[in-house]
């Protein structure tokens, strides 16, 4: 069935604001104490508590886990007032919870939304990812083809030399291959511990972010909510889901998925219109994180319309006591 197009974006739009400042505001006292566990925790708690006041028939489609691993915002819990209209969510809490442990760059709060079916029923699983930035031609590079030709394609549509492109990837010992065949292009590397939902969402800046090219295996909730967020900044995307074992392919298949070898374009992740809400935590070169001054706690977020293209930056300043807790 194909999603309905319209879903009273605008108007759910700052309330979507509203969900990814108070998960934001509600790790903020955990930045840099080592403790991504009680970070993360408060940020689901602030999430769901903010989200079950809006006005949507809301299913969480790619959240926190399956239902038996996560208590809550799993897959497929229903959330907001249930009056209003049907809704599917992507949401991660705090995408980046070591980095906010440890207060290191780009930890976010994100959360999209479309109409029902609008998005893609990933299950938790990895995913092998390739994003560029907005203004190449449509299918210009694609997972299927070797890094080395990416890298070609992306520098002479860019008109520089390869050795002019930084690719952004996750620091983990499986990408070592493609990592060296990165760099005997002579492309350089932004290497990144965690966070690959602003890893893809660089590439959509690349004056200002250095970065032209996301590339590698991550998780695929974070695939598609980096999709969404290109929907609405632009870019390409594509995503290939991966699996370990029967059980993932099992969870694969509950989700409506038979075709594992499938390559899903950032169209096919996200089938229509969505908004979407990004609140820093700790400092990016996208949003600035979490600023403490006495009395007060301040977030930026960024507020996206695929529709319109709009984008938005908005400060939200509220005032706390000693404890961090708002005043009421
Ligand atoms: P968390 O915020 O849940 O810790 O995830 C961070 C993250 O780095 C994602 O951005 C990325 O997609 C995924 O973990 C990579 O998984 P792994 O650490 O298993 O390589």
């Amino acid at each position: 069935m194909k999603p309905k197009q319209q879903f009273a974006d605008r108007m759910l739009s700052l309330g979507l604001a509203r969900v990814s400042e108070a998960a934001a505001l509600a790790s903020a006292r955990h930045v840099g104490r080592g403790n991504q566990e009680a970070a993360d925790q408060a940020a689901v708690d602030a999430m769901r508590r903010q989200l079950n006041m809006l006005n949507i028939r809301g299913t969480v489609v790619i959240g926190e886990g399956e239902r038996d691993k996560a208590p809550m915002l799993f897959i497929g819990e229903r959330v907001g007032t249930w009056q209003g209209p049907a809704v599917d969510i992507a949401l991660d809490p705090l995408e980046g919870t070591a980095l906010t442990a440890k207060d290191m760059p780009n930890a976010l709060t994100i959360i999209a939304m479309g109409p029902k079916g609008s998005i893609l029923h990933a299950p938790d699983v990895y995913m092998d990812k390739l994003a560029i930035g907005p203004g190449y031609p449509e299918d210009l590079v694609s997972l299927d083809m070797p890094p080395e030709e990416r890298l070609r394609l992306l520098a002479a549509a860019k008109g520089c030399s390869t050795a002019d492109l930084t690719v952004c990837v996750l620091e983990r010992t499986r990408h070592k291959e493609l990592i060296s065949r990165i760099r005997n292009t002579g492309a350089a590397i932004r290497l990144i511990t965690d966070g690959d939902v602003a890893g893809v969402m660089h590439c959509t800046d690349p004056e200002h972010t250095g970065i032209d090219a996301y590339m590698g295996i991550g998780g695929a909730p974070e695939g598609v909510l980096a999709a969404a967020a290109l929907t609405c900044m632009g870019g390409q995307m594509q995503g290939r889901l991966l699996f370990r074992n029967d059980d993932e392919r099992g969870r694969a298949m509950s989700a409506g998925i038979s075709d594992f070898d499938r390559v899903y374009t950032r169209k096919d992740m996200i089938r229509a219109d969505v908004i979407l809400a990004a609140t820093g935590v700790t400092d990016g070169s996208i949003l600035r994180g979490i600023r403490r001054g006495p009395g007060f706690v301040e977030t930026e977020t960024i507020l996206l319309r695929s529709r319109t293209g709009s984008q938005r930056k908005m400060t939200y300043r509220q005032l706390v006591d000693k404890n961090w807790n708002a005043k009421s």
